[in-house]
């Protein structure tokens, strides 16, 4: 179902008033500093454009898990000074919601103010609707940009929606569910998938709801070395989860040719002893040695395999890609993708590890989500709560 988007509301639903914006400022920071700011960045189009229509913009997002209340090290006041860099304007800090109407109604036109972490409250992640309340006095209308928080139905992503109208989605929420869902609906062919990562067990929804859609579904990580353990090769001391195994025997029967694992892969008797790294057949692993990325002939097929694809979707590493040299086979990915874009294909890139390894590369690529979780509930064909609870378009 399509949504209301932020850009079908009249000019007189904005000026002047108050939109409560829901954005997910959940970023990486240490030592209290910021760093990877992209999802900051990914919600400056929509917080730009309220403030040029003469809106009023509140804030809201989470950051971290903070337990039991308020925790100095996950709050947002970390990144006031960042946000106001990127917006070139200043930002009040809301310490409080339950106290901070005053302070959204001094607001001036395109003025900016930031909440403190919801998750500083208990009832946000119990979706309660007394905080609910609290949260939607902060505004005259509500929009949700925080694509990556909208599988947690929480009082700041769902029941708010309910309570404040119009509930509309910003435009990175509206440009993460066209690119994504896409995929779901009307790929063009061939759709290749790269998916990669330590586990099976938490990408089992999306490799049953990918394997009907694609053409091919090409497996890296050690996950693959799970499917070699189901097909009875060796796989040393790998990160394999033998409870996971007869599923992926079933997978293996039922998906006819469309999964593809690894011809090989790079091989060390541990990541501290990664100097003595070489590369073996899939076949060929020893008894001690543990496969950390994908060796270079799978590198070479999985790339003949993208370059022949309209449509790619990848999530998760190859390897264990910060510990080079097991950074290789993911790179080598990030390049292909590249290179099939350059001919056309669609690329999309899904949450995580995986859009790390395309740092610097996003302007190459159709689009990469902002969204671990969310992207990945998303292709698993789930209705996400966060969007369910917005108004129809
Ligand atoms: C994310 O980083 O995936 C989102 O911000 C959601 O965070 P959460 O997994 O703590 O709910």
């Amino acid at each position: 179902m399509k949504k209301r988007s932020l850009r079908d509301l009249p000019p007189q639903a904005l000026d002047g008033k108050r939109a409560l914006v829901r954005v997910d400022f959940n970023v990486p920071l240490k030592n209290g500093k910021i760093t990877d700011d992209t999802r900051l960045r990914a919600s400056l189009p929509t917080i730009q454009y309220l403030r040029e229509k003469g809106a009023r913009v509140v804030l809201l997002s989470h950051l971290g898990r903070p337990k039991g209340g308020p925790d100095p090290q996950y709050s947002l006041k970390q990144i006031v000074r960042d946000l106001e860099k990127l917006l070139g304007a200043p930002v009040e800090f809301i310490p409080d919601p339950a106290t901070g109407v005053p302070t959204t109604r001094r607001l001036p036109r395109g003025g900016v103010a930031l909440v403190e972490n919801t998750r500083f409250w208990p009832g946000e992640e119990k979706n309660d609707p007394e905080l609910a309340k609290v949260f939607a006095a902060l505004g005259d209308l509500y929009v949700n940009d925080a694509f990556g928080s909208a599988h947690r139905a929480h009082a700041s992503t769902e029941a708010v929606a309910h309570l404040l109208k119009p509930a509309v989605a910003g435009f990175l929420m509206e440009k993460e569910l066209t690119y994504l869902g896409q995929l779901l609906g009307n790929p063009k062919h061939p759709f290749v998938a790269v998916l990669g990562g330590a586990k099976i067990s938490g990408k089992i929804d999306v490799i049953r709801s990918l394997l009907p859609r694609v053409d091919e579904l090409l497996i890296g990580g050690a996950m693959a070395c799970t499917f070699f353990g189901a097909m009875g090769l060796e796989v040393g001391a790998s990160l394999v989860e033998p409870d996971r195994i007869a599923l992926a025997k079933e997978l293996l029967a039922t998906s006819g040719k469309k999964l593809i694992l690894p011809r090989g892969g790079v091989i060390a008797p541990s990541l501290e002893r990664a100097s003595e790294h070489r590369s073996v057949a899939a076949d060929a692993i020893p008894k001690g040695w543990a496969v950390y990325d994908i060796d270079e002939s799978t590198q070479h097929d999985f790339r003949a395999r993208l370059l022949r694809a309209k449509t790619i979707f990848w999530n998760g590493p190859m390897g264990v890609f910060e510990t080079p040299p097991f950074d290789a086979g993911t790179r080598a990915i990030a390049n292909a993708l590249v290179e099939a874009g350059k001919k056309g294909a669609v690329t999309v890139v899904g949450g995580g590890d995986s859009v790390a390894a395309v740092a610097g590369m996003e302007d190459q690529l159709t689009h990469v989500s902002t969204g671990g979780g969310a992207s990945l509930e998303f292709l698993e064909g789930k209705e996400l709560p966060g969007v369910a609870a917005l108004e129809d378009a």
